[in-house]
């Protein structure tokens, strides 16, 4: 394959939602004997700079798998140690992200997270609001089925108190009541979803707004993922033919 030059890609095809499931860390820090949370740092080092090529090449929202709700059955050390991610995240990296006109963003349940951890992603968040260049989105302590089913509580309650009739029901409405709602209409739906670390499965990301996301599996593992693999994504994007269901 002829490598990938620093430049911009001549690709008018760039997606303009990008989601990450940034997988492999753990991975990556074994190969180096070193424990766990090593690839953690590592993979928040690999995330900048793919935040920043993903703004460069016009990408409007990346959207990135930090934490699942699954996540909690990992050893306390590691959770309280991601937890921990977003408090030097502001400190190390959102200066240069704000510098750089990207704006932080949040989905999945706050209320669980630690008071320190969401201080952090409420002042990334209050910092960059008037930021208009790339949506850095955190999926954090986030699963697609449990914001399928608040928003189904929602809608429901709605209809109950008279709100909202039945037949109003569609699926531009479902959308408005998932937390990807906070998003500009046409930038809520991932384009392309990628996947590091060889693994072939969605885990629950997103499930509702992937129902037409291009996929791309790579076996790099998270911290190695830097600005020319994502280069490699977009051009792979940029070759496959989308049809929505159409011919
Ligand atoms: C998956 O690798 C990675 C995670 C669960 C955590 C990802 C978080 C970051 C890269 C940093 C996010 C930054 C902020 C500010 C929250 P794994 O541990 O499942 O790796 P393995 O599959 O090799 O064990």
């Amino acid at each position: 394959m002829i490598p990938l030059t620093r430049q911009k890609i001549q690709n008018p095809l760039i997606p303009v939602h990008v989601g990450i499931i940034m997988d492999g860390n753990g991975r990556w820090a074994k190969k180096r004997l070193k424990p766990r949370v090593f690839g953690h740092k590592a993979g928040m080092d690999a995330l900048q700079k793919v935040t920043i090529e993903a703004a460069n090449q016009g990408v409007k929202v990346l959207t990135v798998y930090a934490f699942s709700t699954e996540n909690w059955k990992r050893p306390k050390d590691e959770v309280s140690f991601i937890m921990n991610l977003p408090v030097e995240f502001f400190d190390r990296y959102v200066p240069e992200l704000h510098k750089n006109g990207v704006k932080i963003a949040v989905i999945g349940d706050r209320s669980a997270l630690p008071k320190a951890t969401l201080s952090a992603l409420e002042r990334a968040m209050e910092v960059t609001k008037d930021n208009t260049g790339l949506v850095l989105n955190f999926a954090l302590n986030y699963g697609g089925r449990a914001e399928l089913v608040t928003a189904i509580h929602k809608i429901v309650r709605e209809v109950q108190e008279g709100a909202l009739n039945v037949n109003q029901i569609d699926e531009d409405l479902v959308g408005d009541y998932l937390e990807t709602a906070t998003l500009s209409k046409d930038y809520r739906d991932p384009d392309l979803i990628i996947r590091t670390s060889g693994e072939l499965r969605l885990s629950n990301f997103l499930p509702w707004q992937s129902a037409y996301s291009e996929l791309y599996f790579t076996d790099t593992l998270w911290p190695d993922f830097d600005e020319a693999a994502f280069r490699e994504a977009l051009v792979a994007f940029g070759q496959r033919k989308r049809r929505f269901g159409g011919v």
